[in-house]
């Protein structure tokens, strides 16, 4: 306060000397308006004529004055960067009928008794500052003649006071996007003047009242973006002069009230993302005055009503996200509508488009349906068409030449469909293209030189075809590129010099082409991922200048004596290939190269093959049978329904509701691929959610089906069984059995010395992992992401393998951003993952294993951070096993309560499997004769070993 004495003290002496004209009235709006200066920081000097020199406050900056009162009657600064608390000076100005300070930095609380304060005050507007702290509870106690209060886009909390429903001379409120919670407050429908409530974006919540009366002004009412939940106010259509009603992103539920059909002055109507249901009723037509309507996002099923056509105003419609069935209605081309979307809905047959087509059409989006046929060629007539997706629906035929006419398209996705032939060469007539996708289709021919026409492409996804021949070199001429995908076509030759023309790329995947040559020269180039260039017939960039050759590290010989390893050219390299006689060489050669160590004999080998036998009868393979349900959504999420598929038996829904999945208390770990929590099925069977991280990458819901499906077939006794699925655009859930042992890297690594695993069961835990990693391989399933925390002990303590094959989620994966997401697989990880020349099989499966076999036979992490050192578990076994001091890695825990002769030959299994070679290490068929024959000698025909 000291602040401003001198200025006052100077205002005073300047009121004092000037003319009589100044009224003592005037003298104290001005003494007000300096001291509320003086309260707010203005670093624009907005206020700067603000000063007791001019004793004119009537023509300073944002001030107004009634001439004959001699009063301050407005105060107006929008957006003059203000900041500081909202200065309680203003209370003084108790002639004011309008203030207006939107846009500004102010803070603290709205004053109470604001209202009370300026009984004059008509307009009020403090919208978009930081206004913050509960809204005063009386500031409605006395609102006389205001007529507009807006109080948006601040940080207000707390209730609406109740008090409000008093203000009888209110026309406009608006308090949206706050922070405000509670109900509506009663009686607000009765305000007889209110034409316009605002109360979106808060977290309002309960159910919306009703009580809106025939005589209600109401022309806009925005409810959007809160908590509320239950029905749409039955009588919300008696409020008939509405133009604007926006009810989206609640959680209502029932259907659109009846009564919505008397608003035959709505233009726009929005309840999307809600969970409404049943059918779009056909009185919609009735609302003729529709220019907008919003369904999306709901459970509305049906087929969408052809009476919307009466809607001859319609502009925009989105019904998109819903359960809607049949046929594209006619009118989506017959009225003047500029914006349709009627994605991921199960709309199927031919897209017709009608000869007297309006052809106002300007967004477009038919993707997520069951839409067949081909791109109808009169689509391409809608020449003011700037959005088309097409995109995962069951589309045929050729893109049509025509595509060239359409000079303003900007995004054209029509992936993921069944498209054959080639793209266009007119494709270059479409100069305002930035977005083309045209992936996962069955495209065949070149990449036409003509598409270094589209100037404005940004994106470019061609990905996932069977395109040939060369990239063409005029895809250099498109400097606004930023993304190109390539991948997974058959493309041949050099990759061109001119891509490195372009300036903003920073995606250029052309992994699995038939490219080859130098990359050009760029900073980009100099610096691109591996992953983008991997399996190639042979890319190399100069900077790394030995990367052209199939280099790989240096094998590590087992036995330095033995300079070629005869397992190398006695591995076949597929296991369909892989003959008893082979088999049988190979445990003998590896034998032979171990060292000739003699094999000790298992002591329980008979009772646990048994007991392994008989668990395995009682687990008969279940009939694969697919249900489809949906899963009821909890509020927090997403409020479109997903898909819940559940394989075998089974009942199909979670008893603790959808939230529980997503509930911290719930959680049974995290990995690479995301997090797991526990849940129970409304049957009572327990089961272990797993929920993909990497969702963005997950490449469409079709492919993803058909990949959980293969996943879902692995029914074996060492595998954890993959129980069924959930799937949203958003969120994807792997529901797994729920196996109560936890997993192998806690009882390797947190037990205490007291309940250690111990021999026989580490032995069990290693032969049950091979024949599950086996069995995937039997599959042509890799599992690419072994380790101990995937290895999960169920409640007999027999290990299964968790996890498996979620890399073939990720069609958009390869090997290099799949190691960074299994970092967690530091020292599990096969060297080929860092060598781009090679391709990665179920040999890195194999490499995994072996580490896998030493950590479990020594306790010990794969790698360990030391105070100054790094120790790699195989390094260290391998050169104990030179030096002939095997027994001090064993883990320390088991007490030698096992034979030595028993435990060498697995080691050197581990070691073998970990070779730097693929094709040196074993495939998991003959590691399982390996160590059956380890286990028992006198059964397996291995006697020629000895
Ligand atoms: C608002 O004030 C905060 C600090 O009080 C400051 O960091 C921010 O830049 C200001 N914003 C504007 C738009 O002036
Ligand atoms: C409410 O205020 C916000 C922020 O000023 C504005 O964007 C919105 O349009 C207003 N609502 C109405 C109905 O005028
Ligand atoms: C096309 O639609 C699909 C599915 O609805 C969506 O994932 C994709 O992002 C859309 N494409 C574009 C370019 O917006
Ligand atoms: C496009 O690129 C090709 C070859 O790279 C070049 O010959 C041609 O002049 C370029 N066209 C334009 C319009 O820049
Ligand atoms: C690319 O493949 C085609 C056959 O598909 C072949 O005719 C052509 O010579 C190849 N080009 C290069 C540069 O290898």
């Amino acid at each position: 306060m000291a602040a401003f004495a001198p200025a006052l003290l100077l205002l005073l002496l300047a009121a004092a000397a000037a003319t009589a004209t100044t009224t003592t009235a005037l003298t104290d709006d001005v003494l007000a308006l300096v001291v509320f200066k003086t309260g707010v920081a203005d670093p624009l000097g907005r206020l700067a004529r603000w000063t007791e020199d001019d004793d004119r406050p009537c023509s300073w900056p944002g001030v107004g004055c009634d001439a004959r009162a001699g009063r301050v009657t407005s105060l107006s600064l929008p957006a003059a960067s203000l900041s500081g608390r909202l200065p309680r000076a203003l209370l003084r100005l108790d002639a004011l009928l309008s203030l207006s300070l939107p846009r500004n930095n102010l803070s603290g609380p709205v004053l109470p008794g604001l209202l009370a304060s300026l009984p004059r005050l008509r307009s009020l507007d403090l919208a978009s500052n930081r206004l913050a702290a509960t809204v005063p509870a009386d500031l409605f106690a006395q609102c006389r003649d205001i007529r507009t209060i807006s109080l948006a886009h601040n940080e207000l909390s707390g209730y609406i006071p109740p008090a409000v429903a008093s203000c009888s001379s209110l026309l406009s409120l608006n308090l949206s996007s706050n922070r405000l919670a509670g109900p509506i407050p009663d009686g607000i429908w009765s305000l007889p003047s209110l034409r316009s409530l605002d109360l979106s974006g808060n977290s309002l919540s309960g159910s919306v009242p009703g009580g809106f009366p025939r005589s209600s002004s109401l022309r806009a009412l925005d409810l959007s973006r809160n908590l509320f939940a239950g029905e749409i106010p039955a009588d919300v259509g008696e409020a008939a002069l509405l133009k604007s009603l926006d009810l989206g992103r609640n959680f209502f539920t029932g259907g659109l009230p009846d009564s919505l059909r008397r608003l035959t002055a709505l233009r726009f109507l929005g309840a999307g993302s809600n969970a409404l249901a049943g059918e779009v009723p056909a009185w919609i037509g009735e609302m003729w005055s529709l220019e907008r309507l919003d369904l999306s996002g709901n459970r509305f099923a049906g087929v969408i009503p052809d009476d919307i056509a009466k809607c001859k105003n319609l502009l925009e419609a989105d019904l998109s996200r819903n359960a809607l069935t049949g046929e594209l209605p006619w009118w989506v081309f017959g009225l003047p509508l500029q914006r349709v979307s009627v994605a991921g809905n199960k709309l199927d047959g031919w897209v017709k488009v009608p000869g007297d087509a309006a052809l106002a059409l300007h967004v477009l989006d038919l993707s997520s349906n069951a839409f067949s046929g081909g791109i109808p060629p009169q689509i391409t007539a809608f020449a003011g068409l700037q959005f088309l997706n097409l995109s995962s629906n069951s589309i045929s035929g050729q893109l049509p030449a025509g595509i060239g006419g359409m000079r303003l398209l900007e995004v054209l996705d029509v992936s993921a469909n069944t498209l054959t032939g080639s793209v266009p060469p007119e494709i270059g007539g479409a100069v305002a293209l930035r977005v083309l996708r045209m992936g996962d289709n069955s495209l065949t021919g070149r990449i036409p030189a003509q598409i270094g026409s589209c100037s404005s492409l940004v994106a470019l996804d061609l990905s996932h075809n069977d395109i040939t021949g060369p990239i063409p070199s005029t895809l250099g001429n498109l400097t606004s590129l930023q993304a190109v995908d390539l991948s997974q076509n058959k493309l041949n030759g050099t990759l061109p010099v001119e891509l490195s023309n372009l300036p903003s790329l920073h995606i250029f995947d052309v992994s699995h082409n038939l490219l080859s040559g130098n990359l050009p020269n760029s900073r980009f180039f100099d610096n691109i991922p591996d992953y983008f260039l991997s399996d190639n017939s042979g890319l190399c960039s100069s900077r790394k200048n030995n990367s052209c050759g199939a280099v790989m590290p240096k094998p590590i010989v087992l036995n330095p004596n033995s300079s070629s390893n005869p397992l190398s050219q006695s591995t076949p390299s597929s296991p369909s290939s892989k003959h008893h006689k082979k088999i049988i060489l190979s445990v003998s050669t590896l034998i032979a190269i171990a060292g000739g160590a003699a094999i000790a004999i298992g002591v329980i080998t008979v009772t646990v093959l048994n007991r392994r036998v008989r668990a395995a009868a009682s687990h008969p393979k279940p009939a694969i049978a697919l249900s489809d349900d949906y899963l009821s959504q909890s509020p927090e999420n997403d409020a479109s329904s997903g898909k819940l598929v559940m394989f075998g038996k089974g009942s199909p829904e979670f008893s603790t509701g959808g939230h529980a999945l997503l509930n911290k208390d719930c959680e049974l770990g995290r990995g690479g691929f995301g997090a797991v929590y526990k849940t129970v099925l409304r049957d009572g069977q327990p089961v272990a959610i797993k929920k993909l991280t990497v969702s963005s990458l997950v490449k469409s819901k079709d492919d993803f089906e058909r990949q959980v499906k293969v996943l879902s077939k692995m029914r074996h006794h060492n595998i954890v069984t993959l129980r069924g699925f959930y799937w949203t655009s958003s969120l994807q859930l792997l529901i797994y059995d729920y196996l109560p042992g936890g997993n192998l890297h806690k009882h390797l690594h947190e037990c205490t010395e007291e309940n250690t695993l111990s021999w026989m069961e580490r032995f069990d835990i290693i032969i049950g992992v091979a024949r599950g990693l086996m069995h995937l391989h039997q599959h042509g399933v890799v599992h690419y992401n072994l380790k101990s925390s995937n290895v999960l002990l169920d409640s007999n303590g027999e290990p299964r393998v968790g996890d498996y094959g979620l890399a073939s989620l990720l069609p958009m994966l390869d090997r290099y951003v799949l190691s960074s997401k299994i970092q967690s697989a530091l020292g599990y990880m096969a060297p080929e993952f860092a060598c781009k020349t090679v391709k990665i099989t179920e040999k890195c499966d194999v490499y995994g294993f072996g580490v896998l076999a030493l950590e479990i036979l020594t306790g010990r992490r794969p790698v360990e951070y030391l105070e100054d050192d790094v120790v790699v578990l195989c390094d260290l076994v391998r050169s104990a096993l030179e030096e002939g001091r095997l027994e001090d890695c064993m883990d320390p825990r088991l007490c030698g309560e096992f034979a030595m002769e028993e435990a060498i030959p697995i080691i050197k299994l581990g070691l073998v499997c970990t070779s730097q070679v693929p094709s040196n290490r074993p495939d998991m068929g003959e590691v399982l004769s390996i160590l059956d024959v380890v286990r028992s000698p006198q059964d397996s025909p291995g006697d020629e070993m000895v």
